[in-house]
Protein backbone atom coordinates (compact mmCIF):
# COMPACT_ATOMS: atom_id res chain seq x y z
CA UNK A 1 0.00 0.00 0.00
CA UNK A 2 1.39 3.31 -1.11
CA UNK A 3 -0.02 6.32 1.32
CA UNK A 4 2.08 8.92 -0.55
CA UNK A 5 5.58 8.94 -2.07
CA UNK A 6 7.79 7.78 -4.40
CA UNK A 7 7.67 4.87 -5.51
CA UNK A 8 4.45 1.98 -5.79
CA UNK A 9 6.89 -0.90 -4.61
CA UNK A 10 7.96 -0.48 -1.12
CA UNK A 11 11.28 -1.30 0.03
CA UNK A 12 12.61 -0.94 3.01
CA UNK A 13 16.41 0.62 3.94
CA UNK A 14 17.89 -2.88 3.42
CA UNK A 15 16.44 -2.86 -0.16
CA UNK A 16 13.96 -5.32 0.48
CA UNK A 17 10.48 -5.56 -0.06
CA UNK A 18 7.90 -4.33 2.77
CA UNK A 19 6.33 -7.14 4.44
CA UNK A 20 5.28 -7.75 7.90
CA UNK A 21 6.32 -10.26 9.99
CA UNK A 22 7.40 -11.89 7.14
CA UNK A 23 4.08 -11.87 5.10
CA UNK A 24 4.08 -10.95 1.55
CA UNK A 25 2.99 -7.37 0.83
CA UNK A 26 -0.42 -7.84 -0.54
CA UNK A 27 -2.46 -5.78 -2.67
CA UNK A 28 -4.55 -3.39 -1.21
CA UNK A 29 -8.32 -2.86 -2.38
CA UNK A 30 -10.24 -0.17 -1.46
CA UNK A 31 -13.73 -0.93 -0.42
CA UNK A 32 -14.92 2.56 0.35
CA UNK A 33 -14.48 6.15 -0.77
CA UNK A 34 -12.57 6.50 2.52
CA UNK A 35 -9.67 7.99 0.29
CA UNK A 36 -10.92 10.81 -1.16
CA UNK A 37 -10.10 13.03 1.40
CA UNK A 38 -6.43 12.47 0.25
CA UNK A 39 -5.92 11.43 -3.19
CA UNK A 40 -2.96 9.44 -2.73
CA UNK A 41 -4.35 7.74 0.02
CA UNK A 42 -5.69 4.40 -0.50
CA UNK A 43 -7.11 2.21 2.72
CA UNK A 44 -8.97 -0.63 2.88
CA UNK A 45 -12.48 -0.62 5.05
CA UNK A 46 -14.89 -3.42 5.89
CA UNK A 47 -14.89 -6.54 8.34
CA UNK A 48 -11.73 -8.56 7.84
CA UNK A 49 -8.68 -7.72 8.96
CA UNK A 50 -6.15 -6.26 11.27
CA UNK A 51 -5.96 -6.44 15.49
CA UNK A 52 -2.39 -7.88 16.64
CA UNK A 53 -2.07 -11.57 15.40
CA UNK A 54 -1.88 -13.29 18.33
CA UNK A 55 0.89 -15.16 16.84
CA UNK A 56 3.11 -11.65 16.81
CA UNK A 57 4.07 -12.54 20.32
CA UNK A 58 5.99 -15.77 19.53
CA UNK A 59 7.47 -14.77 16.20
CA UNK A 60 11.17 -13.83 16.07
CA UNK A 61 11.70 -10.26 15.46
CA UNK A 62 13.42 -9.51 12.40
CA UNK A 63 15.93 -6.44 13.78
CA UNK A 64 15.70 -2.77 12.16
CA UNK A 65 17.90 -2.42 9.45
CA UNK A 66 20.91 0.06 10.35
CA UNK A 67 20.64 2.72 7.90
CA UNK A 68 18.42 5.25 9.20
CA UNK A 69 15.46 6.14 7.75
CA UNK A 70 14.85 9.76 9.33
CA UNK A 71 19.03 10.08 9.65
CA UNK A 72 19.07 13.75 11.24
CA UNK A 73 16.96 12.89 13.99
CA UNK A 74 18.78 12.32 17.34
CA UNK A 75 16.17 10.58 19.34
CA UNK A 76 13.03 8.03 18.47
CA UNK A 77 11.21 6.84 21.39
CA UNK A 78 8.03 5.33 21.25
CA UNK A 79 4.92 5.97 23.61
CA UNK A 80 3.42 2.42 24.32
CA UNK A 81 1.21 0.59 26.16
CA UNK A 82 -0.74 -2.76 26.36
CA UNK A 83 -4.01 -1.02 25.76
CA UNK A 84 -6.07 1.78 24.86
CA UNK A 85 -7.43 4.85 27.03
CA UNK A 86 -4.62 4.57 29.14
CA UNK A 87 -3.55 8.16 28.14
CA UNK A 88 -0.94 7.34 25.25
CA UNK A 89 -2.13 10.32 23.22
CA UNK A 90 -1.81 12.27 26.31
CA UNK A 91 1.44 11.74 27.89
CA UNK A 92 2.72 12.19 24.26
CA UNK A 93 1.13 15.19 23.19
CA UNK A 94 2.17 17.14 26.63
CA UNK A 95 5.84 14.94 26.70
CA UNK A 96 6.41 17.21 23.32
CA UNK A 97 5.11 20.29 24.39
CA UNK A 98 7.32 19.76 27.97
CA UNK A 99 10.71 18.58 25.49
CA UNK A 100 10.44 21.44 23.22
CA UNK A 101 9.47 24.35 25.90
CA UNK A 102 12.90 22.84 26.98
CA UNK A 103 14.42 24.50 23.78
CA UNK A 104 14.68 21.31 22.06
CA UNK A 105 13.01 20.24 18.62
CA UNK A 106 10.22 17.92 18.72
CA UNK A 107 8.46 16.04 16.50
CA UNK A 108 5.56 14.03 17.16
CA UNK A 109 3.99 10.65 14.62
CA UNK A 110 0.93 9.62 15.23
CA UNK A 111 1.35 5.76 15.01
CA UNK A 112 -2.41 4.75 16.17
CA UNK A 113 -3.93 4.38 12.78
CA UNK A 114 -7.03 3.04 14.42
CA UNK A 115 -7.68 5.92 16.37
CA UNK A 116 -5.73 9.11 15.59
CA UNK A 117 -6.13 11.52 18.23
CA UNK A 118 -3.12 13.82 17.54
CA UNK A 119 -5.06 16.11 15.29
CA UNK A 120 -7.42 16.77 18.46
CA UNK A 121 -5.15 16.93 20.55
CA UNK A 122 -3.02 19.66 18.85
CA UNK A 123 -6.18 21.36 17.76
CA UNK A 124 -4.80 21.33 14.19
CA UNK A 125 -6.76 19.49 11.08
CA UNK A 126 -4.97 20.09 7.78
CA UNK A 127 -3.83 18.50 4.69
CA UNK A 128 0.10 17.87 4.31
CA UNK A 129 1.46 19.24 1.81
CA UNK A 130 3.20 16.92 -0.67
CA UNK A 131 6.37 18.23 -2.17
CA UNK A 132 7.35 17.47 -5.78
CA UNK A 133 9.15 14.50 -4.91
CA UNK A 134 5.90 13.25 -3.52
CA UNK A 135 6.85 13.46 0.11
CA UNK A 136 4.89 15.08 2.89
CA UNK A 137 5.89 18.05 5.07
CA UNK A 138 4.74 17.68 8.71
CA UNK A 139 2.08 20.00 10.01
CA UNK A 140 3.41 22.44 12.34
CA UNK A 141 1.83 23.45 15.27
CA UNK A 142 2.87 24.53 19.32
CA UNK A 143 6.13 24.72 17.53
CA UNK A 144 6.27 20.93 16.81
CA UNK A 145 6.18 19.01 14.01
CA UNK A 146 3.12 16.89 13.75
CA UNK A 147 2.14 14.08 11.31
CA UNK A 148 -0.96 11.82 11.52
CA UNK A 149 -3.53 9.85 9.09
CA UNK A 150 -5.63 11.90 10.91
CA UNK A 151 -4.82 14.78 8.76
CA UNK A 152 -5.51 12.93 5.62
CA UNK A 153 -9.50 11.07 6.50
CA UNK A 154 -12.47 11.85 8.10
CA UNK A 155 -12.63 11.39 11.73
CA UNK A 156 -15.56 9.08 11.23
CA UNK A 157 -13.88 6.89 8.46
CA UNK A 158 -13.36 3.32 10.45
CA UNK A 159 -9.71 2.33 9.85
CA UNK A 160 -9.15 -1.18 9.68
CA UNK A 161 -5.55 -2.56 8.86
CA UNK A 162 -3.66 -5.37 8.30
CA UNK A 163 -0.56 -6.02 9.27
CA UNK A 164 1.02 -5.48 5.83
CA UNK A 165 -0.76 -2.15 5.49
CA UNK A 166 -0.07 -1.21 8.80
CA UNK A 167 3.76 -1.69 8.11
CA UNK A 168 3.66 -0.12 5.17
CA UNK A 169 2.05 2.82 6.93
CA UNK A 170 4.30 3.22 8.92
CA UNK A 171 7.47 3.13 6.77
CA UNK A 172 5.82 5.85 4.81
CA UNK A 173 5.20 7.55 8.01
CA UNK A 174 8.88 7.53 8.64
CA UNK A 175 10.82 7.71 5.22
CA UNK A 176 8.36 10.10 3.31
CA UNK A 177 7.64 12.51 5.64
CA UNK A 178 10.45 15.30 5.64
CA UNK A 179 11.04 15.12 9.37
CA UNK A 180 14.28 17.60 9.04
CA UNK A 181 16.24 18.11 11.83
CA UNK A 182 14.89 16.74 15.32
CA UNK A 183 16.06 16.28 18.46
CA UNK A 184 13.42 13.81 19.18
CA UNK A 185 10.72 12.01 17.80
CA UNK A 186 8.39 10.73 19.59
CA UNK A 187 5.86 7.98 18.41
CA UNK A 188 1.97 7.65 19.57
CA UNK A 189 1.46 4.04 19.16
CA UNK A 190 -1.85 2.43 18.99
CA UNK A 191 -2.38 0.18 21.58
CA UNK A 192 -1.29 -3.44 22.18
CA UNK A 193 1.87 -5.78 21.67
CA UNK A 194 1.17 -6.95 18.49
CA UNK A 195 1.65 -5.95 14.67
CA UNK A 196 2.34 -2.41 14.33
CA UNK A 197 5.15 -2.44 17.69
CA UNK A 198 6.70 -5.41 15.56
CA UNK A 199 6.35 -3.75 12.27
CA UNK A 200 7.81 -0.29 14.21
CA UNK A 201 10.85 -2.53 15.63
CA UNK A 202 11.66 -4.20 12.43
CA UNK A 203 11.42 -0.21 10.23
CA UNK A 204 13.16 1.86 12.74
CA UNK A 205 15.72 1.77 15.13
CA UNK A 206 14.36 3.34 18.10
CA UNK A 207 15.98 4.79 20.97
CA UNK A 208 13.71 3.60 23.55
CA UNK A 209 10.16 3.13 24.46
CA UNK A 210 8.18 4.56 27.06
CA UNK A 211 5.23 2.81 28.38
CA UNK A 212 1.97 4.54 29.97
CA UNK A 213 -0.27 2.75 32.55
CA UNK A 214 -2.62 3.01 35.20
CA UNK A 215 -2.63 2.44 38.43
CA UNK A 216 -5.12 -0.74 38.08
CA UNK A 217 -3.96 -3.70 38.36
CA UNK A 218 -5.40 -4.84 34.96
CA UNK A 219 -2.88 -1.94 33.65
CA UNK A 220 0.01 -3.16 35.13
CA UNK A 221 -1.10 -6.91 33.67
CA UNK A 222 -0.34 -5.10 29.93
CA UNK A 223 2.50 -3.45 31.60
CA UNK A 224 4.21 -6.67 31.88
CA UNK A 225 3.08 -7.33 28.73
CA UNK A 226 4.78 -4.36 27.33
CA UNK A 227 7.85 -4.92 28.46
CA UNK A 228 8.40 -8.45 27.66
CA UNK A 229 7.47 -6.83 24.02
CA UNK A 230 10.03 -4.06 23.92
CA UNK A 231 12.85 -6.94 25.26
CA UNK A 232 11.42 -8.87 22.26
CA UNK A 233 12.33 -5.45 20.37
CA UNK A 234 15.49 -5.36 21.89
CA UNK A 235 14.26 -1.84 22.65
CA UNK A 236 15.50 -0.44 25.48
CA UNK A 237 12.76 0.29 28.03
CA UNK A 238 13.09 4.18 29.17
CA UNK A 239 10.39 3.95 32.11
CA UNK A 240 7.11 3.46 33.20
CA UNK A 241 4.36 6.98 33.50
CA UNK A 242 1.79 5.71 35.75
CA UNK A 243 -1.14 8.13 34.38
CA UNK A 244 -4.57 8.73 36.17
CA UNK A 245 -2.34 7.87 39.28
CA UNK A 246 -4.38 10.00 41.89
CA UNK A 247 -6.88 12.81 41.93
CA UNK A 248 -6.24 16.42 43.88
CA UNK A 249 -9.31 17.56 45.94
CA UNK A 250 -9.86 20.98 45.06
CA UNK A 251 -11.59 21.40 47.88
CA UNK A 252 -8.78 20.50 50.40
CA UNK A 253 -5.65 20.10 48.13
CA UNK A 254 -6.26 16.59 49.45
CA UNK A 255 -4.35 14.06 47.04
CA UNK A 256 -6.80 11.07 46.85
CA UNK A 257 -5.52 7.13 45.77
CA UNK A 258 -9.11 6.90 43.09
CA UNK A 259 -7.33 3.60 41.86
CA UNK A 260 -5.55 2.39 44.72
CA UNK A 261 -1.71 3.26 45.19
CA UNK A 262 2.08 2.78 44.74
CA UNK A 263 1.13 0.06 41.34
CA UNK A 264 3.25 2.28 39.01
CA UNK A 265 6.36 2.33 41.84
CA UNK A 266 5.45 -1.69 42.51
CA UNK A 267 6.34 -3.10 39.20
CA UNK A 268 8.97 -0.75 38.45
CA UNK A 269 10.83 -1.56 41.39
CA UNK A 270 9.61 -5.28 40.32
CA UNK A 271 11.14 -5.03 37.29
CA UNK A 272 13.60 -2.92 38.10
CA UNK A 273 12.62 0.03 35.40
CA UNK A 274 12.68 3.42 36.10
CA UNK A 275 9.12 5.08 37.16
CA UNK A 276 9.44 8.52 35.05
CA UNK A 277 6.14 10.29 36.64
CA UNK A 278 3.45 9.97 38.02
CA UNK A 279 0.04 12.15 36.35
CA UNK A 280 -2.74 12.91 38.19
CA UNK A 281 -6.39 12.34 36.79
CA UNK A 282 -7.95 15.82 36.27
CA UNK A 283 -10.62 16.90 34.21
CA UNK A 284 -8.28 20.16 32.62
CA UNK A 285 -5.80 17.69 31.35
CA UNK A 286 -8.82 16.02 29.79
CA UNK A 287 -10.19 19.49 28.26
CA UNK A 288 -7.57 20.81 27.19
CA UNK A 289 -6.65 17.87 25.03
CA UNK A 290 -9.99 17.80 23.69
CA UNK A 291 -10.02 22.22 23.04
CA UNK A 292 -6.49 21.48 21.19
CA UNK A 293 -3.63 22.62 22.89
CA UNK A 294 -2.03 20.33 25.76
CA UNK A 295 -2.21 21.74 29.22
CA UNK A 296 1.58 22.02 29.31
CA UNK A 297 1.34 25.06 26.94
CA UNK A 298 -2.43 26.15 28.09
CA UNK A 299 -1.45 26.18 31.94
CA UNK A 300 2.21 25.91 31.93
CA UNK A 301 2.58 26.49 35.75
CA UNK A 302 -0.23 24.19 36.75
CA UNK A 303 0.84 21.45 38.92
CA UNK A 304 -0.57 19.19 36.72
CA UNK A 305 1.79 20.53 33.83
CA UNK A 306 4.98 20.26 36.22
CA UNK A 307 4.18 16.52 36.97
CA UNK A 308 4.66 16.18 32.89
CA UNK A 309 7.56 18.31 32.75
CA UNK A 310 9.04 16.34 35.37
CA UNK A 311 8.43 13.25 33.74
CA UNK A 312 9.92 14.91 30.40
CA UNK A 313 12.82 15.72 32.60
CA UNK A 314 13.46 12.13 34.01
CA UNK A 315 13.26 10.69 30.11
CA UNK A 316 16.58 13.40 29.02
CA UNK A 317 18.56 11.66 32.02
CA UNK A 318 17.13 7.78 31.28
CA UNK A 319 18.15 8.70 27.21
CA UNK A 320 21.20 10.23 28.04
CA UNK A 321 22.28 7.86 30.39
CA UNK A 322 21.34 4.66 27.91
CA UNK A 323 23.53 6.45 25.26
CA UNK A 324 26.22 6.70 27.60
CA UNK A 325 25.79 3.23 28.72
CA UNK A 326 25.95 2.20 24.93
CA UNK A 327 29.19 4.70 24.07
CA UNK A 328 31.02 2.60 27.14
CA UNK A 329 30.11 -0.82 25.24
CA UNK A 330 30.86 0.01 22.17
CA UNK A 331 34.40 1.11 23.48
N1 LIG B 1 -4.42 12.32 33.46
C1 LIG B 1 -5.61 12.45 32.88
N2 LIG B 1 -6.62 13.12 33.49
C2 LIG B 1 -7.84 13.22 32.89
N3 LIG B 1 -8.15 12.73 31.70
C3 LIG B 1 -7.17 12.06 31.04
C4 LIG B 1 -5.86 11.90 31.57
N4 LIG B 1 -5.12 11.19 30.69
C5 LIG B 1 -5.92 10.94 29.64
N5 LIG B 1 -7.15 11.45 29.85
C6 LIG B 1 -8.31 11.36 28.96
O1 LIG B 1 -8.61 9.98 28.78
C7 LIG B 1 -8.97 9.72 27.43
C8 LIG B 1 -8.01 8.69 26.84
O2 LIG B 1 -6.72 9.25 26.77
P1 LIG B 1 -5.78 9.06 25.51
O3 LIG B 1 -4.56 9.88 25.75
O4 LIG B 1 -6.53 9.29 24.25
O5 LIG B 1 -5.44 7.51 25.69
P2 LIG B 1 -4.78 6.46 24.65
O6 LIG B 1 -3.98 7.25 23.67
O7 LIG B 1 -3.94 5.57 25.51
O8 LIG B 1 -5.92 5.74 24.02
C9 LIG B 1 -8.93 11.06 26.71
O9 LIG B 1 -10.21 11.60 26.71
C10 LIG B 1 -8.01 11.91 27.57
O10 LIG B 1 -8.30 13.28 27.51
MG1 LIG C 1 -4.12 7.35 21.57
Amino acid sequence: MKLFGKSENDKNPDGQPVTANGAEETKMTETTDSSRSHPELKLISGQQISQSSPAANQQPVKPAPKKPLVPDVKYVIAVASGKGGVGKSTVSANLAVALSQMGLKVGLMDADVYGPSIPTMMGVKQQPQVTEQRQLLPINQHGLSLMSIGFMVQDEQAMIWRGPMLHSAMQQFLGDVIWGELDYLLIDMPPGTGDAQLSLSQIISLNGAVIVTTPQDVALADVRRSIAMADRMETPLLGVVENMSYYINPSNNEKVNIFGSGGGEKICQQLNVPLLGQIPIDPKICECGDLGTPIVLAFPDSSQSISFKRMADRLIVQVEQLEQEEELTIQ
